[in-house]
């Protein structure tokens, strides 16, 4: 047999399971389609998921946990979402956490019943769960907090992290002593006796950390039992649903490109894969299905919490823009960080997404200005440097370049298509997608659902 690999050597490679039919290369199943953000968060990918919803069968969160806050406001009502798919609004589709998500399971409860009482109604039959998944424990919580101090109190600056045991419960996974949803759900013996370790590993670290484990304990037991109807094996769910009839399978992403473990602006991210990848890791998509990736961008940027930020305005203009744009943080009320629109940071994430699509959020918001600025590329000593710098004290010293565009001063929260806005929006706008080179979708121009013009 030869060494190098051939189809012909592996021909069972490419059937299914189920019905042990032959599929090629060209025949991959469903596309599935990826909402993710292109800046720091809170880009308003819980509209765009929403607008794409109204149509999908199936809509996914791939990773991140109740750290995300999606905001979503249909018929005058506004609804927050933070590990519930904000496709759970659509009583037609269903919503799936895949593999890839951390769920702190008193949240998740806590989340859909808060929704329920807004008029959300039968979320709980239309969510399926990943057994896969990782929980988030209370004590994961508590670590965080704790973390966050003793990094004030060792480095003079913390991460400002939304204290929801994010970090620590993807420690836990990656150092293989985490526990899923499936080991809730198995013998609880020896769930019980995991948990009891990890409960003390993290005690030996953290002395100040206590737990009433039977407690803990009890508690996990009911919850497994609510979540235990809406637990399926995700993988093969998925593979089910990209297999069979032809069904519109959408990804929403949390967090944004620029808190990507990997990708982002290192420290000062978060604890999983916010850019492509983590939607076929997180779901156990194959590269092949995935089809559109849209970026949701603000028409300005905005970050919560600590970390470079190289258009942030620290004056009337950032102050102007955080009034104006509501910008307040969705989980922690933390008000945001604003700044210009940073296309250095919106093409990087371009890089790595290969973003389809754009949806320019917000246009609304500078309305009032008399001047707007872009920034264009990032000098040091001077000279252009072409790629994002990976080391925070390069990203905090770089000169960025600015493009200056008149104002438009005129209100566009009622432009429902490209002919009504001015002529001077167009011609930002057009700027934008030239800069990116990616075509712009959609153009928000206020929070509701109606409050968005298409492109194409
Ligand atoms: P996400 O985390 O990316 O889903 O975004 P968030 O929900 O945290 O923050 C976006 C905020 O902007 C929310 O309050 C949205 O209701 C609001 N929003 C989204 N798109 C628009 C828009 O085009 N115009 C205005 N004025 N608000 C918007
Ligand atoms: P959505 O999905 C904005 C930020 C936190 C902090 C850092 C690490 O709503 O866009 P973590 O709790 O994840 O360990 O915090 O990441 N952060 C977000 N900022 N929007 C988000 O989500 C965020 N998720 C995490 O503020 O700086
Ligand atoms: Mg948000």
């Amino acid at each position: 047999m030869s060494l190098t690999w051939s189809a012909k050597d592996h021909k069972n490679m490419n059937q299914p399971p189920a019905t042990g039919q032959k599929r090629s290369r060209t025949d991959t199943g469903n596309k599935v389609t990826v909402v993710l953000g292109a800046q720091w968060g809170d880009e308003g990918k819980g509209k765009v998921v929403d607008l794409l919803a109204t149509e999908a069968d199936v809509v996914c969160r791939c990773q991140g946990g109740n750290n995300a806050g999606h905001t979503v406001v249909v018929d005058g009502k506004e609804y927050d979402f933070h590990l519930l798919p904000s496709g759970i609004i659509n009583s037609k589709s269903t919503s799936l956490i895949g593999n890839g998500v951390v769920i702190h399971l008193p949240g998740l409860f806590e989340e859909g019943d808060k929704n329920e009482k807004k008029g959300l109604k039968g979320w709980e039959k239309r969510l399926i769960v990943s057994d896969r998944a990782h929980l988030v424990f209370d004590f994961h919580q508590v670590v965080d907090g704790l973390q966050e101090t003793e990094r004030q109190a060792q480095e003079g600056k913390n991460i400002g992290t939304t204290k929801k045991g994010i970090g620590p419960a993807y420690s836990s996974k990656a150092s293989r002593t985490g526990l899923r949803v499936c080991d809730l759900l198995g013998d609880f013996k020896d769930f019980s006796m995991r948990f009891k370790n990890l409960v003390r590993q993290y005690q030996s670290m953290y002395p100040a950390l206590t737990v009433d484990v039977e407690d803990q304990l009890k508690k996990l037991k009911e919850y497994g039992e609510r979540l235990r109807p809406m637990v399926r094996d995700g993988v093969y769910y998925m593979y089910e649903a990209l297999h069979g009839s032809p069904k519109k399978i959408l990804v929403e992403g949390a967090n944004a490109a620029l808190l990507d473990i990997d990708f982002g602006t290192y420290p000062f991210v978060t604890s999983s894969n916010c850019t492509v990848g983590g939607a076929c890791t997180g779901l156990g998509i194959p590269p092949l299905n995935i089809g559109d990736v849209f970026g949701v961008s603000k028409a300005y940027t905005t970050r919560v919490g600590i970390g470079s930020f190289p258009t942030e305005q620290l004056n009337a203009v950032g102050e102007l823009l955080q009034t104006r744009g509501h910008e307040v943080g969705v989980t922690t009320g933390r008000k945001r960080r604003c700044g210009w629109l940073d296309l250095v940071i919106v093409r990087y994430a371009h890089m790595i997404n290969g973003f389809t699509g754009i949806a320019l959020t917000k246009l609304d918001i500078l309305d009032v200005l008399d001047e707007i600025k872009v920034g264009v590329a990032y000098k040091i000593n001077g000279k252009r440097i072409p790629h994002f710098p990976a080391n925070m004290d390069v990203l905090h010293k770089v000169e960025v370049e600015y493009e200056t565009f008149p104002g438009w001063k005129s209100d566009t929260s009622a432009a429902r298509k490209w002919n009504d806005l001015p002529s001077k929006a167009q011609n930002y706008i057009h700027f934008i997608e030239n800069h990116i080179g990616v075509p712009i979708k959609w153009i928000g121009v206020g929070k509701s659902r109606e409050c968005m013009i298409q492109m194409f």
